[in-house]
Parts: C-alpha cells; sequence; structure tokens
C-alpha cells in the first residue's frame, strides 16, 4: 500500500473517502467545519438528527453526491476530549479504515486526527494513523480468496506545508511499526505445518539480511554441546528439528554491552505427553509468538537505528507426544547447570527459555526482556487486554512499563513473592517445572527467575493478549502481534 503525505484543502482532496472527525458532545469545527459547509451543513444535520455523536469507535459515513470530488465523507468518532489520547488515534484509523474499505474505497485521504484540537503533533498523529490503517486493514489471506479490494492508497492531507517533513517522517516511522507487528502477526498467524522451526530460522535470515543483522542459528548438537538439555528435552518428542535462533543489532559500535530479547518459540504445543484437551488445541500454534514478536522488533530496530545494542533469542521447537518423548517424572539439566524435575511436559515453555535465559547470561546481555505466551493462568488473570510482567529489579520494570505507555499497549505488573518459590522445590531436582494451579503466572515467573542469576531480567505473559477472537480499531481477529511495539520503544528509550 502507497501512504502520500500532502498539503491541501481538505474540501479539495481527490480520492474515493475522507475521514474527518469529531469530538463527543462538542461543536463541529476545523476541517470536519469546512467539509460540513461544502456539504451544504449535512454533518451539522446529522449531528443535531442524533444520528453521529462523536462517540469513539463510531464512523459516520455521508454520502456527497457530486458535492464533492470524493464520494464518500466518514466522520470518525474521538470519544470523550478528556479520554483522548494516541492510541485511539489508531485504532480510530484502524476502525474507518476497515468500514471504507468495505464501501469499495481503494483511495482514502485523512486529516490528522487530534492535531487540530491541539491534543497531538502532527508527526505522532501521522505515525498512528499509519500504524492503525495498516494494522486494521490487516488481513491473513494467504490461504483464501480476499473478500474485498484493498485498499491502494492512503492519503495524509494538512493544511501547512511547513509542517510536511514532520508529517513524512511520522509516516515513514509508522510504517516500520506496522511492517514489524505485521510481521509478527503473518509468523504467528501461518499454521503450524508450514511455521516449524527451521522456517522461522530462514525467516530470521531473511530479515538479517534485508535490514543488516547478525544471525546465527545453532541446530541440535549444537545445544548439545552448550548444555541445552531442557530446549532438547522438550524437542525429543517431535521430528522437527528445533533451532536455537539468534539475531543481533549494533548500534552502539563502542561499547560491548548488549539489551537480549528472549522469545518463546514453540512453533505448536500439543502439551507433550500431558497431552492437552483436543478442543481448541489448534489455537496452539500461535505459542511461538514470543519468538515472533522479538524477531519482529529487531526488523523495526534495525531501521529506526538508536544507537543501543541489542540481541534477540529464540528458542523453537515443536512440543509433541510420540516415543522419544520427554515424560512426566524425567530429570533434565538447563544449561547453567540446574537440574529440572519435569512434573508436566505441557509446561514445556519454561523449560526452553531455561536453556534461552541461561546462554543469555553466558553472553554477557543485559538486561534482559523476555517475552512468552507462557501460562493459560496470565490469561485467567489479566483477560485478553493485559500482558503481565515480572521481573527481579524494579528499575528496569518500569522501564518496560513506560515504553509499554509510549506504545500504547497495555502491560500490568504482577507480583513475584519469595514465598511461593517453595513450589517449585524438587524433592530429586534442584527445581520442578509446575507449582500449585492458584497463581500459575507467578510460579512460571519464579521458575524463568532461577535462570537469570543475577541479571536485570522483566518477563512478559503475552498468553492472554498473543492472539484475538474479536475486531475492534487496529486490533482484527488472529495475531496481535502485541509486544511488538514495546520492545522497539524500549530500545528507543534505553538508547536515549
Ligand atoms: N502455551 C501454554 C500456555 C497458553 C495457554 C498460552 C493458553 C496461550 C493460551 C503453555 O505451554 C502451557 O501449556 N502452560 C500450562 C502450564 C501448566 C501445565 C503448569 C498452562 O497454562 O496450563
Ligand atoms: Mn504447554
Ligand atoms: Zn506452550
Amino acid at each position: 500500500m502507497e501512504i502520500k503525505v500532502v498539503a491541501g484543502d481538505i474540501v479539495q482532496i481527490e480520492a474515493d473517502a475522507v475521514v474527518v472527525n469529531l469530538l463527543e458532545g462538542e461543536e463541529i469545527n476545523g476541517a470536519t467545519a469546512a467539509m460540513d459547509k461544502a456539504l451544504d451543513g449535512a454533518i451539522g444535520s446529522l449531528v443535531s438528527e442524533g444520528e453521529i455523536k462523536g462517540k469513539f469507535g463510531e464512523v459516520g459515513i455521508i454520502h456527497t453526491l457530486g458535492k464533492l470530488p470524493v464520494r464518500l465523507v466518514a466522520v470518525a468518532g474521538l470519544g470523550k476530549r478528556q479520554d483522548f489520547n494516541l492510541d485511539k488515534v489508531r485504532a480510530v484509523a484502524g476502525e474507518a479504515c476497515r468500514i471504507l474499505r468495505k464501501l469499495n474505497c481503494h483511495r482514502i485521504a485523512t486529516v490528522l486526527h487530534g492535531v487540530g484540537i491541539g491534543a497531538i503533533e502532527p508527526e505522532n498523529s501521522a505515525q498512528a494513523i499509519v500504524e492503525g490503517s495498516l494494522l486494521g486493514l490487516y488481513e491473513f489471506i494467504k490461504y483464501k480468496r480476499p473478500e474485498y479490494e484493498d485498499v491502494k492508497q492512503i492519503l495524509l492531507v494538512d493544511r501547512e506545508e511547513g509542517k510536511l517533513p514532520n508529517v513524512e517522517r511520522g509516516s515513514h516511522n509508522g510504517r516500520i511499526m506496522a511492517e514489524a507487528i505485521i510481521l509478527a502477526r503473518d509468523m504467528v498467524n501461518e499454521p503450524a505445518n508450514h511455521m516449524t522451526p527451521t522456517l522461522m530460522a530462514e525467516i530470521a535470515k531473511e530479515v538479517a539480511d534485508k535490514h543488516g543483522l547478525g544471525v546465527k542459528v545453532f541446530d541440535s548438537g549444537e545445544m548439545e554441546s552448550m548444555g541445552m538439555g531442557a530446549l532438547l528435552g522438550v524437542a525429543k518428542g517431535s521430528s522437527q528439528a528445533p533451532k536455537l535462533i539468534t539475531l543481533s543489532y549494533k548500534g552502539d559500535e563502542g561499547h560491548n554491552s548488549s539489551i537480549g530479547f528472549i522469545g518463546k518459540g514453540v512453533t505448536f504445543d500439543s502439551g507433550g505427553i500431558s497431552i492437552k484437551p483436543s478442543e481448541g488445541m489448534g489455537e496452539m500454534k500461535d505459542d511461538m509468538a514470543g519468538g515472533a514478536v522479538v524477531m519482529a522488533a529487531l526488523s523495526a530496530i534495525a531501521q529506526l537505528k538508536p544507537k543501543v545494542n541489542v540481541a534477540a533469542i529464540v528458542p523453537a521447537t515443536e512440543n509433541l507426544p510420540s516415543g522419544s518423548a520427554l515424560k512426566p517424572g524425567d530429570i533434565v539439566k538447563a544449561m547453567n547447570g540446574k537440574t529440572i524435575e519435569v512434573i508436566s511436559t505441557d509446561a514445556e515453555g519454561r523449560l526452553i527459555l531455561a536453556d534461552a535465559l541461561s546462554y543469555a547470561v553466558r553472553q554477557g546481555l543485559s538486561p534482559l526482556v523476555d517475552v512468552a505466551t507462557l501460562t493459560g493462568a496470565c490469561r485467567i488473570a489479566l483477560g485478553t487486554l493485559y500482558s503481565g510482567v515480572f521481573g527481579n529489579k524494579q528499575e528496569q520494570i518500569d522501564s518496560v512499563l513506560q515504553a509499554a505507555d509510549i506504545a500504547g499497549e497495555r502491560l500490568w505488573q504482577m507480583p513475584m513473592p519469595e514465598e511461593y518459590k517453595e513450589q517449585n522445590k524438587s524433592q530429586i531436582a534442584d527445581v520442578k517445572n509446575t507449582g500449585e494451579r492458584y497463581g500459575g503466572a507467578i510460579t512460571a515467573a519464579l521458575f524463568l527467575s532461577e535462570f537469570v542469576s543475577n541479571t536485570p531480567w522483566v518477563h512478559i505473559d503475552i498468553a492472554g493478549t498473543a492472539s484475538s477472537n474479536k475486531e475492534s480499531g487496529y486490533t482484527v481477529k488472529g495475531a496481535t502481534g502485541a509486544g511488538t511495539r514495546t520492545l522497539i520503544e524500549l530500545a528507543l528509550l534505553l538508547a536515549k
């Protein structure tokens, strides 16, 4: 899709549709008032008739019937002024684009939401509109016939020529962000018969080639010699070869230190011998979302070029039952030397992360941030809007929360009480891989903390947020890419 920034009068723009906006409970003004005038007061009368209210998420459609160069005008509701923020701009753009696509619009022009009311800088509005539009229009239609023609062009319109360079920059960065999230979504939506550890590794190499990142993929032999018994234990049940994928971005040549992003890459989680119920099992193709997110974040970081070094590590494997699979009661040894009693082979994420985190510590990466669809318990606790955040140092947790805030992603910090560590104690090994049912997201995080030594570490559990069964704003059904923008913003933040 093409995105064009143009200076001019919104009333004279040539396109299929123009998007203007309205705050709930406020008078029509700015570009919307100019449109209203050109339409002989059509917007005003729909507002006074109560058909258009400016409610957040509402998109009122007006047919211009030849009064304007465009066929349709969409009046997007921004909601109440006091609730308005940048993330609302993303959502409004996504919603409006989706509705206009259904109405057969291929070229969509839009004003910069929030700029007219002085709430948002043009650059930020442009970035949010580009992100929201591309993400809201996203579909995974590789394996089916599309229902409608796609939008070909988005025009970002501003009156003042002088603002254009800022708008251009916002639009450029917005596209980088959106394309990263789309990469993550595409990887997660891809069924597990295609998205194998081997394909994840190939995609990592393509991303590295395209954006100039370092890449190294370790096979099972190399993992064996590094002592990654936990990851290899999980992989044993599958005939797909496991991969430990690493990507590296060097933006700060003067320093050796590097941030480490670690993403769970279970390309299919059947539960293994501790097999899951068959209903809904297909959803477990999403279990590599953390891996996709860290790879996608690096692809954007490589283009945004912050002055910081970042490495991504993705332990990738399937979790399947078979004659050679890991069994409940087995003991495996992780790279840091700790032995783990496997109570449930379905708690495989923490096993592969044990080795990936040990490896990250050995590489001297710091701080560490892992992203994982780790526990159903996190989804139970926080639902599908909030990812859970855990960690061993408040300073780094705060940085992640701050990055999420800038990114417009919702994170909620969870406690890490020492007392629950008891639950991970084993009679016959250093630790065991499951605790009690209650507080399962916390005991999983406490298990991971056994493998990070003293390195500052933050864990993001995206089990609830990685995919959506609802369409709303810039979220569509299927993979969300949740976590990608937070990691990108964190790299930008830590570069300052
Ligand atoms: N991949 C799952 C977690 C998950 C559940 C992600 C639902 C997304 C939606 C993970 O490997 C798992 O199976 N966790 C178990 C842990 C239990 C065995 C201690 C769980 O949450 O039930
Ligand atoms: Mn599992
Ligand atoms: Zn899993």
